[in-house]
């Protein structure tokens, strides 16, 4: 992850979280906010492209998922200013940070995006996960939170793409 200035706290605010706390989150929210909207561009992707006899559930439930990450995308980035700091959302700032592996531009069948969009959703929650224990740990319990609820929204976004995989690995 690319450490920029953007990972600091610049702003001030009344908010009363500790400072370190407000560092930690800061850092942690812009990361996986780059993670986040990488997720999104890759499920945007497999919504344009898929094809198979699939096609239809899983260009319409791509559609679903993408709107789901965008919504998470704008509650990660909005706790980073609520805290002083400045998400980078720019597409410079998500290529620098992101830990979500590049996508295949030319894949087509709808199993193969199940599949990259399975390993990549695994990617994102594990990321969470991590990032309750660390905003906790540090001691903003609002993040922590905040972090669960979004690991819970990909984790049934993730459910429901390996459902369509059952037998398949
Ligand atoms: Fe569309």
């Amino acid at each position: 992850m690319a450490k920029t200035d953007s990972d600091k706290v610049r702003n001030k605010t009344h908010n009363d979280t500790p400072g370190n706390a407000k560092a930690v989150s800061v850092a942690t929210l812009n990361a996986l906010l780059a993670d986040t909207i990488d997720a999104t561009n890759a499920t945007r992707q497999a919504h344009w492209n898929v094809k198979g006899s699939h096609f239809y559930g899983l260009h319409k439930m791509f559609e679903e998922f993408y709107g789901l990450l965008s919504e998470q995308s704008d509650e990660l980035a909005e706790r980073a200013v609520q805290l002083g700091g400045i998400p980078d959302g720019t597409t410079q700032g998500v290529g620098s940070r992101t830990r979500i592996a590049p996508y295949d531009a030319n894949l087509l069948d709808g199993l193969e995006h199940c599949q990259a969009l399975a390993e990549r959703y695994a990617q994102l929650a594990k990321s969470l996960r991590e990032g309750i224990d660390t905003t906790d740990e540090a001691g903003d319990a609002d993040t922590s939170d905040l972090l669960t609820q979004v690991s819970r929204v990909v984790d049934k976004s993730l459910w429901m793409i390996e459902a369509h995989l059952q037998g398949k690995n």
